[in-house]
């Protein structure tokens, strides 16, 4: 379980990233933040491995307070997806999914052994372990971020806008791949995106932020779209949107499925 226990972050010029934060993220479960550009997201999920300290409240895991916990040892011990892969560009592919375990102390060659394991855990073919990360597609790269990410077993995975830079095709399968991965290992995983619809897809709760990292709702997919808190989260989670605003329609006795604008999506069972 992760605590954020009202976290604050003024960075050194005065800007107020996150003014006050609180959530909890319970074991094995996905949590998505979810909040426009700026709001913060990348600066709490930071918070969680202390690439970020907060200038005001506490974070625990646990139920431990992280600062009590040595720093690189902590931020070894949990996967991150950064927001831009991250991946090292002078490295192989599996270089850059075994350096973590072997710095752990891990034998090189088991850990190129997992880091095949792993390249086909994320749907990647193994023989690509021996190119370098320029050589491969945006989504390619993404997975053997996520392959990354896993290889040191982590039990919480932090990921930031992980599926943020390919199109919306790949986006779906790689959001497919996470969504069996974690019924598979069932990670506490803390998901960034500012896709809303990634978020109801991938979350079993969903925190909705404001600017200054203020929450606007937190709720599972469901409640927030039964029941937006505001208008701002009305707009923001698109609660009127034409293809959520479903409708039946009486053909031949089936009872099809139509969204707002009239377009057919499947039929009734
Ligand atoms: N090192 C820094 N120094 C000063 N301000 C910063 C720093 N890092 C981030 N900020 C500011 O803090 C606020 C929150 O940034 P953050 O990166 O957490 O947002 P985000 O929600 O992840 O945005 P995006 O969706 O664009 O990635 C922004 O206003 C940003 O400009
Ligand atoms: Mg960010």
């Amino acid at each position: 379980m992760i605590e954020l226990r009202s976290v604050g972050k003024t960075y050194a010029d005065g800007t107020v990233a996150v003014a006050d934060f609180s959530l909890i993220a319970p074991s094995h479960r996905t949590v998505a933040l979810v909040g426009s550009s700026g709001s913060g997201k990348t600066t709490l999920l930071r918070m969680v491995n202390r690439m970020i300290e907060p200038t005001s409240g506490t974070v625990l895991i646990d139920e431990k307070d992280v600062r009590t916990l040595d720093r690189v040892a902590l931020r070894r011990s949990i996967g991150y997806v950064p927001q831009a892969g991250g991946l090292l560009p002078h490295r192989t592919v599996l270089d850059n999914v075994a350096t973590v375990p072997i710095l752990n102390g891990t034998r090189k060659s088991t850990a190129r052994r997992a880091a095949l394991g792993l390249l086909e855990r994320v749907g990647l073919d193994p023989s690509l372990g021996k190119r370098y990360p320029a050589q491969l597609s945006g989504g390619q790269q993404q997975r053997v971020a996520v392959a990354r990410a896993l290889a040191t077993e982590p039990n919480i995975l932090l990921m930031d806008e992980p599926f943020g830079a390919v199109d919306p095709i790949v986006r779906r399968e790689l959001q497919d791949e996470l969504i069996r991965l974690q019924a598979d290992l069932g990670k506490t995983i803390v998901l960034v995106t500012h896709d809303v619809d990634e978020a109801f897809r991938l979350a079993d709760e969903v925190v909705v932020l404001r600017s200054g990292g203020l929450t606007a709702q937190t709720g599972s997919p469901e409640e927030i779209l039964a029941d937006p808190a505001d208008d701002f989260v009305r707009e923001f989670v698109g609660a009127d949107r034409a293809d959520r605003r479903l409708r039946t329609k009486q053909v031949g006795g089936q009872s099809l499925v139509v969204d707002g604008r009239g377009k057919l999506l499947g039929v009734l069972s």
